[in-house]
């Protein structure tokens, strides 16, 4: 029998059932904080529904880089939507996916080759996780299964991800029984290239060295390791990765779904540390935050071996695989990108961050400030009340989301000066709220 009674709540209270039956990120459907209801968002503004318009210091989770409603984004989707939403990608293909897989490939590190696309990023990390299982399967080492991660890294909430992100500060130590063990070295902390000293990498050079037999692959977020604590750290660990699995026979897994696409000034953050890997996750800004699309890129030598033996396919296939939409919306942001001035903007914010957001590192209450690229944080000492916090910042016309005590902005790339001080000037006052209220 047909209901009406949720459809006839929604034309009298809508938020209402927004809190009583939509089950939000993270969030709770017993006791939800409130949530803010949105019409329409262009450039970096969010419109709200009482006329109100936010300045986005989120690009919706990192990944609108050119900002809302952008006209060229807007026009490849409907372009496409009229010759074909979707259509399924086993034995059909299309030329959106493959326009946007000779993209990805000609900007991305040799000797990527091999392009799997995917609806999201953390499928695009079990994806990986599952070609470096496969790889070495078929590599005739069936016991090379594991992963080696960092602590405090954050790669997605789907079993796979979740049993490399952070084992015990992370959001995930509730399925910890059902998860799959991995290993786990201490997070990286050496922040500058100059100050490396070999012991920065020794436990992580124990562990690859003493499990080699059983590693499948290394799976880290370059420079930035973001969701787990937006915490950074410097090319040369990189690099000392990159030769340890070399030297010891573990593929390497670069997890750029955050860090990818020019959020760090270059296209990608690997290209700071001049190392490619063997199997790279992209996601987020793919699509310019149009659309849902993430990629696992990766090498001839994996993607040939996998394929020479038993089964001799990869063994993944998501119904909306490819989807011509997001591919035409991937294709388009990226070309935007390229043909923008992406660097100098990056640089702009981060030295707009550098001058107004270091010094909140003074504050009582404040244990850390950092800035890194187009990503500002402010570390305090103790947890944010996000029911007090949240409608601070929407009071002050900005849309920035804390999580536990980390107050973050990681805006569009357009974003200009004036709107740019609206932010960190936001920023500044909620750390001095925080401060008084201690
Ligand atoms: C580094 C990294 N990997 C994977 C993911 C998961 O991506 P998605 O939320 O699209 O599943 C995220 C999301 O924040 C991320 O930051």
């Amino acid at each position: 029998m047909m209901r009406n009674e949720f459809r006839d709540k929604v034309s009298t209270d809508w938020l209402a059932v927004d809190r009583r039956h939509v089950w939000h990120p993270y969030a709770s459907i017993v006791d939800p904080l409130p949530t803010v209801p949105v019409v329409a968002a262009t450039g970096v503004r969010l419109i709200l529904e009482d006329g109100q318009e936010l300045i986005d210091g989120m690009a919706s989770w990192w990944a609108a880089i050119h900002g809302y409603n952008h006209p060229v984004l807007n026009q490849a989707i409907a372009q496409q939507m009229c010759q074909m939403s979707h259509v399924m990608f086993g034995g059909l293909t299309h030329k959106p996916a493959v326009e946007l897989a000779a993209l990805l490939l000609d900007i991305a590190p040799e000797p990527l080759e091999h392009v799997f696309l995917v609806d999201s990023g953390s499928v695009a990390v079990e994806v990986a996780l599952k070609m470096a299982i496969q790889y070495w399967q078929a590599a005739g080492h069936p016991k090379k299964q594991k992963m080696l991660t960092f602590k405090g890294g954050y790669h997605g909430d789907t079993m796979g991800a979740m049993s490399i992100c952070d084992p015990v500060n992370g959001m995930h130590t509730l399925f910890s029984h059902v998860l799959a063990k991995h290993y786990f070295a201490p997070a990286p902390t050496c922040q500058r290239d100059e100050d490396w000293q070999d012991r920065d990498i020794a436990p992580f050079r124990r562990l690859i060295e003493t499990h080699r037999h059983e590693l499948a692959a290394v799976v880290v977020e370059p420079l930035v390791q973001g969701a787990g604590g937006m915490r950074f750290y410097c090319p040369e660990y990189l690099r000392q990765i990159r030769a340890l699995c070399d030297a010891n026979g573990v593929l390497l897994i670069l997890d750029e779904i955050a860090t990818g696409f020019g959020r760090l000034g270059a296209m990608f953050a690997c290209e700071k540390a001049s190392i490619a890997p063997d199997i790279l996750c992209l996601g987020k800004a793919l699509t310019g935050g149009t659309l849902s699309l993430a990629a696992t890129l990766t090498t001839p030598e994996v993607a040939q071996t996998i394929c020479k033996k038993d089964p001799g396919v990869f063994m993944h296939g998501p119904t909306y695989m490819g989807n011509p939409l997001a591919c035409a919306a991937a294709k388009a942001s990226t070309e935007l990108l390229l043909a923008s001035p992406y660097g100098k903007r990056v640089a702009g914010i981060e030295r707009h961050f550098k001058q107004t957001l270091l010094p909140l590192g003074e504050v009582p209450g404040v244990r850390d400030a950092r800035v890194q690229g187009a990503i500002g944080v402010i570390e305090l000492e103790t947890a944010i009340d996000m029911a007090r916090i949240q409608p601070e910042f929407v009071r002050r016309g900005v849309w920035v989301r804390p999580f536990r005590n980390l107050i973050y902005l990681m805006p569009p790339y357009i974003i200009e000066p004036p709107d740019l001080e609206k932010l960190t000037t936001a920023v500044a006052d909620i750390v001095a709220l925080s401060s008084n209220a201690r």
